[in-house]
This record gives structure tokens, C-alpha cells and sequence, in this order.
């Protein structure tokens, strides 16, 4: 599974079907960030004990979860669509006399969960995203009342300490792996829904997030993402009572004998301090590959976004970076056309593009979000000035992109090969800047670190020839 932002074009992912006839089949739909993406393994790592187990087809399935995402644009016009054609599957299945518990949950759920039961009233649960440890509580209530449950309260208790391991990662060739460690945002910038759908931010403790590590790599992971709305502002609890930093993690993570790869993401500027760069520069494992979002390159719009640093502060961020690690990529998000945005705002994004070099990058046209400072805002930007000014952004970004990738061709790069290529005889793997590579070679190189000399440059991915030597030789 490829690594993207949060808030990056809405994916489907559906779990490996069952070996054995399930008892009760379990369908997820995932859309969202990369948090979501681990909400619902672990929505299935909860309901597994109950007898659950994933199937591919919604018609296959006794529970139907829809993970949810509200970051942009109709998000719950998405869902009330997608809802209906789940209805008509519960109604296909109740014709044969088969129940089927339909679920919404994730941050159309916590924001508009009264609306989704008002007018989806064959929805059986709304959750929000603190909840899932509650999920086979509220399955046993729905069966019980007969009638919709709904949680989208923050409760007290934090769902890490009673979610169960991790069950996902442990099937054998996982060699890539999320791990979530923060949730939450106290940023309130304001364009985005976050702070109000994922609640305030909080930090899972040290113990539990090495435990999972260690349980990821002895099953065999060995590139791991540790996820958070603001990753970088992690500070949970140390066994020795004290609060651990991110920096001071990833020293304790890079011990973890297999974990030769480890990423972070969403990293916010504020929060990118002196310890962190300087953890660049110790460890070889801490990928050269920062995803840094931006938004905007006009101190204007960054302070009417309520960011808190400026362009050259980000500008100088980068720069300590590459000091630390002379390999360093950056990847970033932007938005185009925040309320105010005039046209010189716009050419100072653009400049900071031009100025700093992003190998990759994610742009949206700024979307307005109920109850966020921003949409109320005045001097709204017009549809067809947003739509311009993404285009050139976006093509910029492009030339970028292009232009990183070409780089690497001739040049030796360290290959995690994770599944077979999409051509016969070939394997693909994940550079340390994740971009994909294709190789001619056996399957049994699966799971393995090598080197390549990188030969083409593809559209989003490169081509090589595996080398003779190993990584870690
Ligand atoms: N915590 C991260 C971002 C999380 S949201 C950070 O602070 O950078 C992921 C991305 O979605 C954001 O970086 C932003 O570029 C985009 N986004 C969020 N709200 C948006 C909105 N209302 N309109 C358009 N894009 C938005
Ligand atoms: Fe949203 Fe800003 Fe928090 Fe990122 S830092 S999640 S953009 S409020
Ligand atoms: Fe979307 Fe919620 Fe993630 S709004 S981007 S699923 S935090």
C-alpha cells in the first residue's frame, strides 16, 4: 500500500478475504487518509473475536463498515450516495432472509452523525473515530434494541489502551506497515474540519507504540509509517514517567532489530524542532523523505490560515534538513485559493515551489468546511480563479516530480521489494523516497532489501537492474 498524506484522494481498500469459509463476513470500505486506512484493520482486529471475517463483496457480508472521510469538498453527499446503494445490498440480502449490520464511521460520522441517521434511517451504527474500541458493545446493542446506535461522544478513556494487538500487520508478507502513535489536532487552522471530527490532540504511551513495533517487525515489516494528524508534535508518556518527543522515539525505534525503514507523517512546521532534524542526521533508518505540508507560500495567507510560522521559516526548515541529511526529499500539501488569496499571494506559492524543489506534492482548491473559521470568512475566491491557479501549481508540481525521479535514474538506490510486478518475471519494490521500482527477478526476493541501479524513469515509477550486493551487507 502506497504511502499518501492525509487528505490525498480518497482510496478503497477491501482486507484479504478469509482463508476458511467465514462465519460472519466483515466488508470495509476506506476512504481518507492513512489514518483511516489503520482505523480499519483495527475496526477488524476488534470484531474478529466476535466472529468476524473480512469478506470481498459487500453482498458477502453480514456487517458493512464505511470509514469516512470530511476533509474536503461533498464528503457527506459522498457517503448518503454511497449509503443508498448499500441499502439496496441489506435489502438483497433481507429478501433472503440474511441481516446485515450497516456501520458508518470515521469523520463524516462524528460531524454529522445525527443527519446520517435522520436520513439513512437503515444505518445501523454511527461511530466517530474515538469509539472503535466500544464497536462490539454497540454491535451486541444494535443487534439487541433493533434499532440505530450512535457514539460520537469523545469519551474519557483513550481507545488505545483497549483496542487488542494488532492483528493486520501479522500476516506474513506485510513488509510495510502504518502504525498510528497521535490523533487529534489543538491547531484550529482555519480551513480544516480535523480539530472538530478527530478531537483534541493526545499521544499514545511509549510502551504501546514500541510494543506494536516490535510485534510489526518480528512478523516480518520492515518499512514502518508512524501515523498522526500532527506526528511531529508527539509527547506521550516514557516508561520512566517522562514524555518522550518524536525525536526521542525514533532513537528507541531504530533499536528494533528488522526496522530498516521508518517514516512519519503529517509532520507539521511548527513542530519540526531542533532534536528531530538532528535525529535525521544520527539514523540511516529514519527515511530521507519528509511529507511537510506548506498550504501556502505568502506569509498573508499563512497567517490568515493560522499556521504560525512563515515562508521563510518553512523555507529554513528545509534547509537545516538537507544540512542534516544531504538526501533529504520533500513532499507537501497546498491549498489554492484561501479566502483572500489575490494574485501576488498566489506567485509567492509558486516562488516557494520554485525555491525549494518538491520531489513530490498534493494540491486542492481550497474547499469550504462548515464551522471552520474560513468558510464564513469574506472575499471568497471565485470557482474559475481557484481552478486556474491549481492547474499552474499543479504543473509546476509536476515538472518537479518529473524532474526528482529523473535524477535517480543511474544512480544505485536501496529496494524494499514488497509484491510481485505487475509484468511476469518482475518484482516491485519501494525506494526510500517511495517512489515504485521494477525489476526483472524471482519472487523469492520478496521481502528483501537490495540494491538496484535505476535505469528509467516511468510515469510515477522507475525501472531498474537488481545489483549483486545487499543493503546491510
Ligand atoms: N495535519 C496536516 C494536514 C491534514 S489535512 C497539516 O497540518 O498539514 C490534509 C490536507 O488536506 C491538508 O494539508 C490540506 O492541504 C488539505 N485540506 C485540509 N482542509 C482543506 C480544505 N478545507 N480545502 C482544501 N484542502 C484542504
Ligand atoms: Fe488541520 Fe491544521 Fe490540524 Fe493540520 S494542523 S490537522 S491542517 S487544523
Ligand atoms: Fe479525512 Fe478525517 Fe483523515 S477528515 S483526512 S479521514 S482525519
Amino acid at each position: 500500500m502506497g504511502l499518501r498524506p492525509s487528505g490525498a484522494p480518497a482510496i478503497m481498500t477491501t482486507p484479504t478475504p478469509a482463508q476458511t469459509q467465514p462465519a460472519r463476513g466483515l466488508h470495509v470500505i476506506t476512504w481518507g487518509c492513512q489514518m483511516n486506512v489503520y482505523d480499519s484493520a483495527r475496526m477488524g482486529d476488534v470484531l474478529r473475536p466476535l466472529g468476524y471475517q473480512p469478506v470481498d463483496a459487500p453482498d458477502n457480508a453480514d456487517m458493512i463498515i464505511l470509514n469516512t472521510c470530511h476533509i474536503r469538498d461533498r464528503a457527506a453527499e459522498k457517503v448518503f450516495s454511497e449509503l443508498g446503494r448499500l441499502r439496496l445490498v441489506k435489502e438483497a440480502r433481507k429478501a433472503c432472509g440474511q441481516n446485515t449490520i450497516i456501520a458508518v464511521a470515521g469523520c463524516v460520522a462524528q460531524a454529522e452523525g445525527q443527519e446520517i441517521l435522520a436520513r439513512a434511517p437503515y444505518v445501523d451504527i454511527v461511530l466517530g473515530p474515538q469509539t472503535y474500541h466500544r464497536l462490539p458493545e454497540m454491535v451486541a446493542r444494535a443487534a439487541r434494541a433493533g434499532g440505530a446506535v450512535i457514539e460520537t461522544d469523545f469519551p474519557a478513556e483513550q481507545k488505545f489502551d483497549f483496542l487488542p494487538d494488532t492483528q493486520a500487520p501479522q500476516t506474513p508478507g506485510n513488509y510495510t506497515a502504518f502504525l498510528t502513535i497521535q490523533e487529534g489536532c489543538d491547531k484550529f487552522c482555519s480551513f480544516c474540519v480535523v480539530p472538530y471530527t478527530r478531537g483534541a490532540e493526545s499521544s499514545r504511551n511509549v510502551t504501546s507504540v514500541l510494543a506494536e513495533a516490535r510485534r510489526m517487525a518480528a512478523s516480518g515489516v520492515r518499512d514502518i509509517s508512524l501515523l498522526g494528524q500532527n506526528v511531529n508534535a508527539y509527547h506521550g508518556e516514557g516508561p520512566d514517567g517522562t514524555i518522550w518527543n518524536l525525536a526521542k522515539l525514533a532513537y528507541a525505534l531504530a533499536e528494533i532489530p528488522g526496522l530498516s525503514r521508518i517514516r512519519y507523517t503529517t509532520s507539521h512546521p511548527r513542530d519540526m524542532d531542533g532534536a528531530l532534524i538532528a535525529a535525521h542526521r544520527d539514523l540511516p533508518q529514519l527515511m530521507p523523505f519528509l511529507h511537510l505540508p506548506v498550504q501556502s507560500g505568502s506569509d498573508r495567507i499563512l497567517r490568515a490560515m493560522n499556521r504560525g510560522h512563515t515562508a521563510d521559516e518553512y523555507r529554513d526548515i528545509v534547509r537545516r534538513l538537507r544540512e542534516a541529511r544531504p538526501d533529504m526529499a520533500l513532499s507537501s500539501d497546498f491549498i489554492v485559493g484561501h479566502p483572500g488569496e489575490t494574485d501576488e499571494d498566489f506567485e509567492a506559492t509558486m516562488q516557494l515551489v520554485r525555491d525549494i524543489g518538491f520531489a513530490l506534492a498534493y494540491s486542492f482548491k481550497y474547499s469550504p468546511r462548515p464551522g471552520t473559521p474560513a468558510a464564513g470568512a469574506g472575499m471568497q475566491v471565485p470557482e474559475d480563479v481557484k481552478d486556474a491557479r491549481l492547474q499552474a501549481l499543479q504543473h509546476l508540481l509536476r515538472t518537479q516530480q518529473d524532474a526528482f525521479n529523473a535524477t535517480l535514474v543511474g544512480r544505485s538506490v536501496p529496494v524494499l521489494f514488497t509484491s510481485r510486478g505487475r509484468k511476469p518475471g518482475q518484482i516491485t519494490g519501494r525506494s526510500p523516497w517511495l517512489q515504485p521500482i521494477h525489476v526483472t527477478g524471482p519472487e523469492s526476493l520478496i521481502g528483501q532489501e537490495l540494491c538496484v541501479h535505476v535505469t528509467e524513469r516511468l510515469t510515477n515509477s522507475l525501472g531498474g537492474v537488481l545489483e549483486e550486493r545487499k543493503v546491510y551487507a
